[in-house]
């Protein structure tokens, strides 16, 4: 049975635009979007799309609230959200002091379990309805997420973080461990509900030379996992790299010559990447996932959006909780604008509801069945309701123009304004 959501209605269309995301813009003040088991079956106007319903399609009015498509955050750790917010200097003291004795609860089945589910809720009540998740080195805690994402129906692409030195003795698992766990989990969960892949390897400093050849010849073995790690995001992290990897250029050659760098690879931060190494990644189609909030919390640097767009790298977003500060991709992109801002290149709303939706869609290569309202999409979408927040609702009551409501929304927004975030058709939130 069809069923209809009318309101404001807002999406990208599919397509390229030369001229930048806001020539893709749709926007229906008074739009009707149709869902049918799971899929958008029409979305546009409310006249238009009406033609389409029958005596027994129900409509849901939403007045004001925006209709959006679910929001793609596409780096983020499923097991240090219990470490969100904590006093801890810059990268690496925040990870030795905080972040992995987080990470070591995760070895124990029923804390992952527990834990992951809050780490869930909370992306679901933030709008997220697609995650590039990091979980800790142990099966389980890959196992909880997947399994819990298939119990929610949400996409998740994830798995088990390899890491075999320069951490705890708790952390570590030789190259072989790492390689066998995800070998079984691909097995179990690749293309399974939701679920997609993505070798892991936490960063070059906890790799050996042997880690990273292996995490990529796994990779290579199939033609449809993902692959994520971390890349320049802290200066002191970079001089630990150029130490450890003495015979490599720099921090981006240390990947590229594993063969990591490829169109399913998604490297988080790239915050004092060199021109050569931009340069490089955009020859080889490889992405770089921007966090803005976590940047700014541990100082690791301004990352600059317009010059890493210019290059035709494309720049999803991520909101790498535990160093991230909120999971809400508003506050996100909110983070990015000042960052932007800062260089003297402010970022456009609608560059920003981009990199969250079609965008990261796109650079995930799932465009063709998720991020914006074409008839036979997944229907994922969130409903932004801004009398939930009084001065938001006052701020955009006479505000005609879309992107004065979404740059608004970004500034101001939060996860009082998700009135519900749907999966597949289904309402899933309160
Ligand atoms: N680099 C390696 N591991 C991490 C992590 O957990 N968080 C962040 N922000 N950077 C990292
Ligand atoms: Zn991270």
């Amino acid at each position: 049975m069809k069923r209809g959501y009318r309101g404001r209605l807002f999406d990208f269309s599919s397509g390229f635009y030369p001229n930048g995301p806001e020539s893709g813009c749709r926007y229906f003040k008074d739009g009707l979007l149709l869902v049918e088991d799971g899929y958008v079956h029409q979305s546009g106007s409310y006249e238009e799309v009406i033609q389409h319903c029958d005596k027994a399609t129900e409509i849901e009015n939403l007045g004001n609230a925006v209709i959006m498509p679910g929001f793609f955050d596409l780096h983020v750790h499923s097991v240090q959200t219990r470490a969100i917010a904590s006093y801890g200097k810059a990268l690496l003291d925040w990870l030795d002091n905080y972040i992995f004795p987080v990470e070591k609860r995760f070895s124990d089945p029923d804390y992952a379990r527990e834990n992951t589910r809050f780490f869930l809720n909370q992306l679901l009540k933030n709008g997220t309805t697609t995650a590039m998740v990091y979980p800790s080195s142990h099966a389980c805690s890959t196992e909880a997420l997947f399994d819990l994402a298939a119990e929610m129906n949400i996409r998740i692409i994830s798995g088990n973080t390899w890491m075999d030195r320069n951490a705890p003795e708790y952390l570590l698992k030789s190259p072989e461990e790492s390689r066998d766990i995800s070998k079984k989990l691909i097995e179990k969960y690749h293309k399974q509900h939701r679920n997609l892949f993505a070798i892991t390897p936490r960063y070059a400093i906890t790799s050996s030379p042997e880690a990273l050849q292996m995490a990529a010849e796994l990779f290579k073995e199939y033609d449809d996992l993902y692959l994520q790690t971390h890349i320049s995001e802290n200066k002191k992290e970079i001089e630990v790299v150029n130490q450890s990897f003495p015979n490599h250029r720099n921090y981006m050659d240390v990947y590229d010559d594993y063969g990591m760098l490829t169109p399913r690879t998604l490297l988080g931060h790239g915050v004092h990447l060199t021109e050569g190494e931009l340069q490089r990644i955009a020859e080889t189609g490889t992405h770089i996932v921007h966090c803005p909030t976590s940047n700014l919390f541990l100082g690791s640097g301004l990352f600059d959006f317009a010059g890493t767009s210019a290059h035709g790298i494309a720049v999803p977003m991520g909101s790498d909780v535990g160093a991230g500060t909120s999971f809400s991709m508003f506050q996100t992109l909110q983070d990015a604008y000042k960052i932007s801002t800062l260089q003297g290149k402010p970022m456009k709303a609608l560059e920003g509801f981009y990199s969250i939706t079609l965008g990261a869609a796109k650079v995930l290569n799932l465009d063709h069945v998720s991020g914006n309202f074409d008839p036979g999409k997944e229907a994922d979408f969130v409903v932004i309701d801004p009398t939930l927040n009084p001065l938001l609702d006052y701020r955009i009551s006479a505000s005609e123009s879309i992107e004065d409501i979404l740059f608004a929304l970004m500034i101001l927004g939060d996860d009082r304004v998700v009135k519900d975030t749907f999966l597949m058709g289904k309402r899933v939130t309160k």
